[in-house]
């Protein structure tokens, strides 16, 4: 039945716990990003800092400083117990390069965003070739994750693992395409459009989402089954082509946004045929995930109905979205896992967690669609100001209470 495997089974000292601490440091150092643009959006941006650079040094650092090293250790910590073979100095390795060069990249990306700086007698786009290096650590992971399992007969996890890590490689190509359309001078909205939602779309929804759900398999002592097979061959078939939907309608034809909506039906589908089989068996805190995923579903089918699809992204869903994905379902599975791994050494209490990620989503709703107009108004900007500097209040605290509790164990010893 439900499996908890294992609470604090490694200790202290696990190096792979540390990346994920210091990836939990990324989270606050992003989300505090997040306040200066809703601060912003307040009393202005002044002189140095513009929107569109702020949102780039946040959704960077969230992505390649929290979500994926976070990921990467945590993956690494659960599959011995899947049979694979236990090489954390490599995860290490290849995770501390994800996460420095996310940290490195955040300033450029805050002051510069993509633009070229002179530097000697050149111009270079620092913030641009800093994560572009951060694309070999994935390769990186790519090659640990599939040497460690070579030759290993796939767990359910392992599978859903195995589609997340190719989803992550896959990704990258749009993140070079970005690159090469700067580095060739093109001047192609509709190809920056493509490239940009290529990436982020497959990164999150096939890397991100895909990895934490095999976090959470790792956890469900259940068998496979012809459904979980089927649910993943549609994941896998549909999951690349989902950012269709995604693309400004000015450049591109109707039917890419039908195939678009079609690609989100069948990711929905997979989804549900991967989770369905597993519910029963998901513990408390598992379930409470279980419940973003449930509703991530939910958004995905009704993405398939293009009339649906058209008003959800008219009526401004599209963050809330991401957010609902990114916050609610990959960073409480991130939680979550680092909970039912390394106990209170890693997270004191996931509920400090839920209560940010709460804070955050109910605040964005006023800004969407969902909220009906005449109770709108300019306080919608100072509510989304108070849920981001609410989020971020929280998770720093949750941070600075284990570290206090770390420093006392140690001088108590
Ligand atoms: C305390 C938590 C968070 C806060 C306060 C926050 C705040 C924000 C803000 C203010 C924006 C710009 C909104 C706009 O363009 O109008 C944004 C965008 C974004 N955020 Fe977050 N966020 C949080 C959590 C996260 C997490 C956990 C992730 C991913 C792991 C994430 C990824 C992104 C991405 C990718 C964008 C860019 C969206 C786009 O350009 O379409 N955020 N966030």
């Amino acid at each position: 039945m439900t499996s908890p495997i294992s609470s604090t089974s490694q200790t202290d000292k696990s190096p792979l716990r540390l990346l994920w601490m210091a990836s939990a440091w990324a989270f606050v150092v992003a989300a505090g990003a997040g306040v200066l643009f809703r601060w912003g959006m307040v009393g202005g941006f002044g002189e140095v800092l513009t929107a569109a650079h702020i949102r780039h040094g946040h959704s960077h650092l969230m992505l390649m400083g929290w979500a994926t090293p976070a990921l990467m250790a945590l993956m690494a910590a659960r599959w011995p117990g899947q049979g694979g073979r236990r090489i954390d100095r490599s995860v290490c390795l290849v995770g501390w390069t994800a996460w420095v060069l996310a940290f490195l990249s955040f300033p450029a990306f805050l002051i510069w965003g993509y633009q070229s700086v002179p530097v000697g007698s050149a111009d270079l786009p620092i913030a641009a070739i800093l994560s572009g290096l951060a694309i070999f650590s994935w390769y990186g992971f790519a090659a640990v994750y599939f040497g460690a399992h070579r030759g290993v007969k796939r767990t359910p996890a392992m599978r859903l693992w195995d589609l997340a890590v190719v989803a992550l490689v896959v990704s990258s190509a749009g993140a070079w395409g970005v690159a090469g359309l700067m580095m060739a001078g093109v001047d192609s909205a509709l190809w920056e459009s493509v490239t940009v939602h290529f990436f982020v779309d497959l990164f999150g929804g096939g890397w991100l989402v895909l990895g934490a759900l095999g976090v959470i398999r790792s956890y469900v002592k259940y068998g496979d089954s012809t459904n979980q097979q089927v649910g993943r061959w549609l994941v896998g078939a549909s999951v690349a082509f989902v950012f269709l939907i995604g693309l400004p309608r000015s450049y591109v034809d109707e039917s890419w946004f039908v195939l678009g909506s079609m690609a989100a039906g069948l990711l929905a589908a997979g989804l549900f045929l991967v989770i369905q089989p597993i519910w029963h068996h998901l513990d408390r805190w598992w379930w409470r995930v279980g419940l973003f995923f449930a509703a991530t579903v939910a958004m995905l089918a009704a993405l398939a109905i293009p009339p649906l699809a058209e008003w959800g992204l008219r009526a401004g869903l599209r963050l809330f979205y991401l957010h609902w994905v990114f916050a609610g379902v990959v960073t409480m599975a991130l939680v979550v896992g680092a909970y039912r791994q390394w106990g209170a050494q890693a997270v004191n209490t996931p509920w400090s967690w839920l209560a940010a990620v709460a804070a955050l989503l109910l605040t964005m709703l006023p800004m969407t669609g969902l909220w009906p107009a005449e109770l709108g108004g300019i306080w919608t900007v100072y509510c989304v100001l108070v849920g981001a500097v609410a989020a971020t209040v929280i998770v720093t605290a949750e941070l600075i209470g284990l570290l206090g509790a770390r420093f006392a164990e140690r001088s108590s010893r």
